[in-house]
């Protein structure tokens, strides 16, 4: 197993950087319950999907977002990449979890030459693992009147960063950037969500074992907040109490029995539903007591919880906000006969972090 370390500034998503035109770029998600692959191509102004797919991985192959079984997760990436012919090799993925840390900076700089030794010496603060375990960048925001600087630290275990990278190097793709899931859904966002408006949106990725908020203003994520509670949750619910394997209460949890899902499953569905839907509020509260930026607009809705039945109604109900599922589709062109209407529809929750990351891919 091959380690690896990235050098700053390749840490970091943002997309002021140049085109690299021609080829394809390709953005690879390994989440807690299936790895995504999404692959795109440059049509003039615009995008055009190529290859979209996901592979289910096996239990307990990822825990906590830290991978578990190197193998099970190489196997299955290898696997995904044959499933869809990919031949572009040079990926972005990301990371996410409790080992990544996000902070904005506001500081006071005098020298712009010195800025990356003041963050990251400024950073040892707010970390809390030892500065040699980790790997930091950031990001330059603004810089206004008397030197005062702001700016976005990243900072993740090394340990982590090396078994994400190892894991996609041992499935033969090279891994060229390592993105951040909260800054692969802003990047779907914009440029899903062209606007005119500067106010902020929500941006909620319910995954199988975290829920991610994140709110975006003015093309910068002011506010993020990562909490360990997912699919994987109802899924031990169904479980617990209809007596299943996790495999059979995952598969009624998703697909319902003979085209409908019993009345025990619905109701703990709605109980889920109501959960996430509170643990949300408790997010928008947070982020309108910090003050951070300007209320919320409206809620996107990403991962595939975001699919679960009534979910987005009760969001709405509770939250208090205009909610939506994200569609990451809006702005590039799917061929119809590959890609239908219904099948864009049942990936796009699941698809917005893979195609921030394929879009980041195409800025170097
Ligand atoms: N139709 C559906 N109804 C309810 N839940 C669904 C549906 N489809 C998928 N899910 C749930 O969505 C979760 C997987 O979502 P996603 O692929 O976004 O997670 P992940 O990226 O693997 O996890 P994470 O981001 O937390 O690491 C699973 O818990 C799955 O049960
Ligand atoms: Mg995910």
């Amino acid at each position: 197993m091959a380690g690896a370390s990235l050098a700053p500034g390749q840490l970091l998503s943002n997309l002021s950087g140049m085109f690299s035109f021609g080829s394809t770029c390709v953005g690879l998600s390994i989440g807690s319950s299936s790895i995504k692959l999404a692959e795109l191509r440059k049509m003039g102004k615009g995008w055009k999907l190529v290859h979209f797919g996901i592979y289910q991985l096996p239990d307990e192959a990822i825990v906590n977002r830290e991978i578990v079984n190197h193998v099970a997760v190489v196997e299955s990436i290898k696997t995904l990449v044959g499933q869809i012919s990919l031949k572009n090799r040079a990926v972005c993925t990301s990371i996410s979890g409790s080992s990544l840390i996000i902070k904005r900076m506001a500081l006071d700089v005098p020298n712009l030459r010195d800025l990356q030794d003041q963050v990251f010496w400024e950073a040892e603060q707010y970390l809390p693992f030892d500065a040699s375990e980790v790997v930091m960048d950031y990001h330059l925001l603004s810089r206004g009147k008397s030197n005062h600087t702001d700016v976005i630290l990243v900072a993740v275990k090394s340990s982590v960063l090396d078994s994400y990278i190892s894991c996609v190097e041992d499935s033969g793709l090279r891994p060229k950037i390592v993105d951040v899931d909260f800054f692969a859904l802003q990047n779907a966002f914009e440029i899903n969500y062209p606007s005119s408006s500067s106010g902020a949106v929500a941006i909620v990725d319910l995954g199988a074992s975290s829920t991610k908020f994140l709110v975006v203003q003015g093309g910068v994520p002011i506010f993020t907040k990562d909490s360990a509670v997912g699919g994987r949750n109802l899924t031990f619910e169904i479980q617990r109490h209809l007596n299943l394997s996790y495999l059979d209460a995952e598969t009624l949890k998703t697909s319902g029995q003979n085209g409908s899902m019993p009345q025990e499953v619905m109701d703990l569905v709605q109980v889920m539903n109501e959960n996430m839907a509170v643990e949300i509020k408790k997010a928008i509260d947070f982020y309108n007591a910090s003050s951070i930026g300007g209320p919320i607009e409206y809620l996107l809705l990403a991962g595939g919880c975001a699919r679960t039945p009534g979910l987005s109604k009760v969001v709405e109900e509770v939250g208090g906000l205009p909610t939506q599922i994200i569609n990451p589709f809006n702005a590039i062109s799917c061929d119809p006969k590959i890609f239908t209407q219904d099948y864009l529809a049942a990936i796009g929750p699941v698809a917005a972090v893979p195609i921030g990351l394929a879009l980041r891919a195409a800025y170097k």
